[in-house]
Formats: C-alpha cells, sequence, structure tokens
C-alpha cells in the first residue's frame, strides 16, 4: 500500500513564459505530477512584480505576494521554484534557500553558470536538493541523463545547437530569407527569447548553457566569460554569436551544401576544457543540419557508449514547464540534485581552452570577387560559387591561419569576411 507523505509545498517566483507554465502544470493538471514513491505537490505561492498585472492574468489572488523574500524565508513552504531570470535578486534568493536546507529548481542558466561552484557548495553543505534541467535544452532531457544513464562512461566531447532563439532565427533566414529583426521579433513573440534578447543573438545564453553541460560532463565549473563566441575574421575576429551572419552568407553557405549553425562545443583535451559558441557552417544533410526552428539538439560522445543524440522544443512555456515540472517531481521523490552522484564540483571556475586550433574547412561569402579570379592553393575551386553579389566558397582542410592568409589574398584591400568553421 502506497505510504502517503505530507504534500510538499512549493513556492514559484516569476510568473511569466514559464513561470505560468509551471503554474498551469501544477494547479490544472496535478494527476501527471502524483508519484506513487513521492510526496504530493502543492502550489503554495507565487512572487510577482505587479500584483494588478497578475490577477488581471488570471493567476490565483490568494497566492500572490511581491515579496520574493518572505516566500524563500515563509517556513509553510519547503520547495522554491525560481523563474525570475537574471542575476540579482534570483542569486541571492536561491542561495538563501539552499542556505536554509530548503529545495530549488531553477531554469536559470545565467546564474547557474555565473555563481555555480559556490551554489554547488551550498546545496551540498545542507543537503538540500538543487535542480536545473530546464536551465539546458528547454523539455528535452539532457542534464540527468548525463548525470545518471552515463555515468558508466567517460565522457569526450558535448556539443549542441542549445539556443531556441538563433536557431528559430537562422532557420527562418535560410528557408524563408526573412530579414533578421522581423524573425527576432518572432522569437520574443513566442516566449523564446531571454528578458533581453541580446543574450540570445550574442551567444551569452548558450555558452552559459555549455558550462552547465561541460560541469556535469567533465566535473568541473567553466568561466564563461572565458568561453569564446566570435568566429574569425580574414582579418580579425567576427562579431559575437550570430549578430554577423548575413542573408547572403546564408544563400551561399546554401549554395555549397552548408547551413549556419549556432554551434557549442566542450571537449575534453588531457587536463584541459575546449569549449566555444560558434557560428559553423554545418552540411544541411546532417542531424544538426536538419535540426531547425526552436529544435534544440545535444550529441555527446562517451566511451564506451560512442555517440548518443538528444532532440526535442528548446525552448517556450510549455517545453521549459515539462523540465520544471519533472525536476518537481524528483524532489518529491527525494531523488537529489541534477548531479546526481557525481563528484563534487566546488572549486572555482577554471578557464575554457580556445578550441579552434586543428585543421579543417572554412567557409566564407566574398562580396566583389569572382570564382575565376587565382585562388591561392588554401582554397578549393570545386567548392566555390559565383552569385551576383560575390562568391561563395569553401576551403581546402587548412589552419586557421592558412585560411585567413589565403581569403586575406583574395579580398579587395581593406575588406574583411567572416571565416565560418565547417563541422564535416
Ligand atoms: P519572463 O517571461 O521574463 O518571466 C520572468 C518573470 O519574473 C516576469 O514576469 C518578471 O516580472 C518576474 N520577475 C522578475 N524579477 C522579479 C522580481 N524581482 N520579483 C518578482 N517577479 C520578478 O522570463 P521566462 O522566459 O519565463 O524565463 C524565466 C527563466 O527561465 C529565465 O531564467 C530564463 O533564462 C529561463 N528559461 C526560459 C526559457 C524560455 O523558453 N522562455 C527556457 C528555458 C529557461 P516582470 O514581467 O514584471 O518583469
Ligand atoms: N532564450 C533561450 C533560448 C530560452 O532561446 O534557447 C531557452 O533556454
Amino acid at each position: 500500500m502506497p505510504v502517503t507523505r505530507p504534500p510538499l509545498r512549493v513556492g514559484v517566483l516569476g510568473a511569466g513564459t514559464v513561470g505560468r507554465a509551471v503554474v498551469d502544470g501544477l494547479t490544472n493538471h496535478p494527476e501527471r505530477l502524483v508519484a506513487t514513491d513521492g510526496a504530493p505537490l502543492r502550489l503554495a505561492g507565487i512572487a510577482v512584480r505587479d500584483l494588478d498585472r497578475a490577477r488581471l492574468a488570471g493567476l490565483p489572488a490568494e497566492l500572490l505576494t511581491d515579496a520574493p523574500a518572505h516566500l524563500v524565508a515563509d517556513p509553510d513552504v519547503d520547495v522554491i521554484v525560481e523563474l525570475m531570470g537574471g542575476d540579482e535578486p534570483a542569486r541571492t534568493l536561491i542561495a538563501a534557500a539552499l542556505a536554509a536546507g530548503k529545495a530549488v529548481v531553477t531554469a536559470n542558466k545565467h546564474v547557474i553558470a555565473h555563481h555555480g561552484p559556490v551554489l554547488e557548495a551550498a546545496a551540498r553543505r545542507t543537503g538540500a536538493a538543487f535542480r536545473f534541467e530546464a536551465a539546458v535544452g528547454g523539455g528535452i532531457p539532457v542534464l540527468s541523463p548525463l548525470a545518471s544513464d552515463l555515468a558508466g562512461n567517460e565522457i569526450r566531447r558535448v556539443r549542441g545547437i542549445i539556443n531556441g532563439t538563433t536557431n528559430y532565427i537562422l532557420t527562418a533566414m535560410a528557408q524563408d530569407g526573412r530579414s533578421y529583426e522581423e524573425v527576432l521579433a518572432d522569437a520574443q513573440e513566442l516566449g523564446y527569447a531571454e528578458a533581453d534578447p541580446s543574450g540570445d543573438v550574442e551567444g551569452d545564453d548558450a555558452a552559459n548553457k555549455l558550462v552547465i553541460l561541460a560541469r556535469l560532463a567533465f566535473g568541473r565549473w567553466l568561466d564563461p566569460a572565458t568561453i569564446g563566441r566570435r568566429a574569425p575574421t580574414a582579418r580579425g575576429m567576427g562579431r559575437p554569436g550570430i549578430t554577423g551572419v548575413t542573408d547572403l552568407e546564408m544563400e551561399g553557405a546554401a549554395a555549397l551544401g552548408l547551413t549556419i549553425k549556432l554551434l557549442a562545443t566542450a571537449t575534453r583535451r588531457d587536463d584541459e576544457v575546449e569549449a566555444a559558441v560558434m557560428p559553423t557552417a554545418i552540411p544541411a544533410d546532417s542531424p544538426f543540419g536538419w535540426t531547425d526552428g526552436v529544435v534544440n539538439r545535444v550529441e555527446v560522445d562517451a566511451d564506451p557508449l560512442g555517440t548518443v543524440r538528444l532532440a526535442g522544443p528548446g525552448a517556450g512555456g510549455p517545453a521549459t514547464s515539462s523540465a520544471v515540472l519533472g525536476d518537481l517531481v524528483a524532489v518529491a521523490r527525494d531523488r537529489g540534485s541534477t548531479w546526481a552522484g557525481l563528484l563534487p564540483a566546488t572549486d572555482p571556475a577554471g578557464p575554457a581552452a580556445d578550441p579552434l586550433d586543428g585543421p579543417r574547412h572554412w567557409y566564407a561569402f566574398l562580396p566583389a570577387v569572382r570564382a575565376d579570379v587565382p585562388l591561392p592553393g588554401a582554397l578549393d575551386h570545386a567548392a566555390a560559387v559565383d552569385f551576383e553579389d560575390g562568391t561563395a566558397i569553401r576551403s581546402e582542410v587548412v589552419s586557421l591561419a592558412e585560411a585567413k592568409a589565403a581569403f586575406t589574398a583574395i579580398l579587395p584591400e581593406g575588406a574583411d569576411v567572416t571565416l565560418y568553421p565547417v563541422d564535416d
């Protein structure tokens, strides 16, 4: 006979895109959250900034407060679900809940990536569960599998398309020829983008998620500031994330069978972890190449497993609430923290190494250059397609220094182009 446990009282901080979907799950679908080996979950409070706006939006008035710190300190609240986003006051509220021994569930990858070692130490000190599945890949279960199901492996590399907003924008640019600004506005409307979308398009959000993936895959916290997020150019460095990607570059890539995606990669190399978030030219006919719209995909290379791929809805209220609610049920079942039985990682975050050393193909769109000019040896005539406005070229397999020299040699004086690494 199942043992009846007292309900776990849940305080939700923030009722925006994700918070509202979580409140909906707790109030309208409690039957989905029942585990025979766990406590029932009961919504006990919702902290919002604007009480009137929240009431008008249909949130249960009797549960509302505009004092999140009071909800965290309330002895009648057992679990805190932080969905406000941003750095402060989210960090302080999470830290206070953990210090008080309360379980915390959050989707806040910024706070985890920037304060991971301290928050992990706090959770381990009090034994409070700290769960953050929703912080990476939206609704895709990726962190728990890394920490639990793949625990018998040595992980060599984790990489993925892990920002839904940028993938949504790049897909619409590639397939519909729509402008960057117009598609970004759509992504905001759909609830995919961060409150400040520059974090999405400049690659910061993906870098934060990569820090979290690397923590679980390689047992250490990386400093997000050390993760490169700019592709090189012929003469220097490009703009961060996808902010420099142009319609012409997308069109030229397609003519070469490529598509540009924001790819985050972390690789273990001896004692270092190489990590970068890079706009990358990817064969269109490949799993990352056909990952379109808001879909995220994470690929894990592990020994003895080989490669495993996880894909699904990577942003938006419903998808993200799935991961938050799953974490709540895990708390109710006493499943501990997202890092499960992995060794502690509480040392200060270390630097990521730069991965762009090895030889590879490079793709660039060169305005005002024709493919019939004499091309240096590092550039492959067979992979050049002329357009009215310039030429799309994929280089031979060469080092970055060789690619820079070759592309600079055929560029008009003073002109520059982004060199996208090609992921073959
Ligand atoms: P959002 O729509 O901006 O919602 C955040 C809510 O928190 C807003 O309603 C905001 O109120 C409220 N809030 C902020 N500061 C507050 C404070 N001091 N006191 C009370 N309420 C406060 O953001 P979201 O998209 O739901 O994202 C929430 C978190 O989930 C973020 O960490 C985000 O990175 C993460 N996440 C989001 C997604 C997604 O697809 N949206 C997916 C995965 C993870 P105001 O409206 O008044 O500012
Ligand atoms: N802004 C994020 C994205 C939300 O677009 O991927 C999901 O983490």
